[in-house]
């Protein structure tokens, strides 16, 4: 075992016994097809360094060469540390991913924006070769139940990144707020990207904060989070979320809803009875949102939600019910995947593949759509059954909003405990279940929803370090997968480095005094007990 504190672990460290000092007078070299690696690396090394770093030619004499490597596997590298830096990838991505792994190895003030007078600047000899387990390792940011600053999600892919990390999933819009500018629709910000109030801590206290909250992202703050996130071989997939959470959207534009419809944007946490009436209009409408998005996000997948879709409005409503009746339904349930497939078929026809939460599954799922699996695993077994392409990010295992500890002393105390030793732990494919299907496992996915994470610090603290373990999980070899080792890591390396990157995370040991929010009601939930409750009901 070697003494790295790499996190994610490599698959495979093996240790030359020496050390290699960097000079102010490196340099850096790539082949062309690298050339953005080589931009990101020299970014960060001349930032922490201070050092004005060359660019030479690949054959020459720079001290950091990037060097194309046809039979290196997708997002994988060889790191060759010896008297030369040398990282040789096939693609774009693996040549970052070994650049990040340089940047760690020199210790946790090659992550700070500034030098601070760092004496030496020293690499182990060494050779890694290395490669992601999944090919898709993602991160859920709701945007939408409290707006992080374009700044905050530039700095979160930046620290998701170091992470190799490479899927930003951005929830952008939900009843409580709509979070991107859309031309055709302007009051979809106007009046859709702010609430007068907040519930504060659990919405069953009835407390609220008495404080409007709001903000949204142009066109062109997003078309930067975007590029800014290619450049670190991460993808945004965008989510507008229908036909539930949508009540922003309503409040904005009143004809997507109930006739009659005169609703603020929902002050409140919780699944919300209004929803989108089933009608041409609102498929129309969101046609041209999409549209917009897609102009915006070049990702292959955009989000259509789907989740959380409460019937009893569509059934008090005639015009629902001749609906479902019209096109065949039995019940008014079916207008629920009616309406995710108009929308689905919409982005087909424009080249474009459809992401849903996995209730899809229950009412009809799109040609060829990803499922994200939240209700456990059981919509992405059924999903991988049928075929599809599924990410799993059950709730009870890799929801970063649920509290870290039991007791009362976690900032808000609510959902289940998800400790950071039990998302260590994690399986994206349970364990007794059958292993190969006709659909495609494609990764795993943590959720980080925002009812109680107000700001950028809070983000920090639910994310981090459980979002490090969870990177390793979907990154590393899961034979070597080994806690206390993680944890020596941490302590040892990793926790500095994102002190470095100014991460408020939650310490080992608890949150520091600061970081408690005594008094916020939150709503602790036991798994265990749900399961058998669930159970009893059958
Ligand atoms: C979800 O947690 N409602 C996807």
């Amino acid at each position: 075992m070697t003494s790295h504190t790499l996190v994610p672990a490599p698959w495979s460290v093996v240790d030359a016994g020496s050390s290699l000092t960097l000079a102010s007078t490196t340099s850096l070299a790539s082949d062309p097809r690298l050339a953005n690696a080589r931009r990101w690396f020299g970014k960060a090394l001349g930032a922490a360094t201070g050092w004005d770093l060359a660019v030479a030619g690949v054959d020459g004499e720079a001290t950091i060469v990037f060097v194309f490597d046809a039979e290196q596997p997708a997002e994988g590298y060889r790191l060759t540390i010896g008297e030369k830096v040398l990282i040789e990838a096939s693609s774009d991505a693996g040549a970052l991913y070994g650049a990040q792994t340089v940047l760690q190895l020199l210790g946790s003030q090659a992550f700070r924006a500034a030098p601070v007078g760092a004496s030496a600047w020293t690499l182990p000899t060494l050779t890694i070769t290395d490669k992601p387990r999944f090919g898709y390792r993602g991160v859920m940011l709701d945007v939408a139940r409290h707006f992080q600053p374009k700044n905050d999600v530039l700095r979160f892919i930046e620290v998701a990144a170091m992470h190799k990390l490479n899927v930003l999933h951005l929830h952008l819009t939900d009843d409580q707020g709509w979070r991107v500018e859309i031309n055709a629709f302007p009051k979809l910000t106007e009046v859709g990207a702010w609430r007068r109030e907040s519930s504060l801590g659990a919405w069953r206290a009835g407390i609220f904060d008495g404080a409007p909250h709001g903000g949204f992202y142009t066109q062109d703050d997003l078309r930067e989070i975007v590029a800014f996130a290619a450049a670190r071989n991460i993808t945004v997939i965008p989510e507008i979320d229908v036909p539930g959470h949508s009540q922003a959207a309503i409040a904005a534009y009143p004809e997507l809803g109930l006739p009659g419809s005169s609703l603020e944007v929902w002050t409140r946490w919780g699944i919300n009875p209004n929803v989108l009436e089933p009608t041409a209009y609102a498929v129309d409408f969101y046609k041209v949102v999409l549209d917009e998005l897609m102009e915006i996000f070049p990702s292959q997948w955009i989000g259509l939600g789907g989740d959380e879709v409460p019937l009893d409005q569509w059934e008090a409503s005639e015009f629902a019910r001749k609906a479902a009746a019209d096109l065949g339904y039995e019940s008014v349930a079916g207008l629920h995947g009616w309406f995710i497939a108009q929308l689905a078929a919409h982005l087909r026809q424009a080249g474009r593949k459809t992401a849903v939460w996995d209730e899809i599954g229950d009412v009809g799922l799109p040609e060829g759509a990803l499922v994200h699996s939240w209700r456990g695993y059981q919509g992405g077994l059924d999903a991988l059954a049928g075929g599809y392409d599924v990410v799993m990010c059950p709730e009870h295992k890799l929801y970063l909003d649920h509290r870290q500890a039991d007791g009362d002393g976690e900032p808000v105390p609510v959902g289940f405990v998800t400790t950071l030793e039990a998302v260590y732990s994690f399986d994206p494919m349970p364990q007794t279940s059958a292993q190969d299907f006709p659909g495609r496992l494609l990764g795993a996915q943590a959720n980080i929803w925002s009812e109680h994470l107000p700001s950028a610090r809070r983000i920090d603290y639910a994310a981090y370090p459980r979002l490090s373990a969870i990177a390793e999980v979907f990154w590393s070899d899961p034979q070597s997968r080994d806690y206390p080792g993680f944890l020596r890591r941490l302590s040892e390396g990793h926790l500095g480095r994102l002190a470095a990157m100014g991460v408020e995370f939650r310490p080992l040991d608890g949150p520091h005094p600061w970081q408690q929010r005594p008094g916020i009601v939150g709503w602790m939930r036991d798994y265990d007990q749900e399961q058998l409750d669930a159970a009893g009901k059958l």
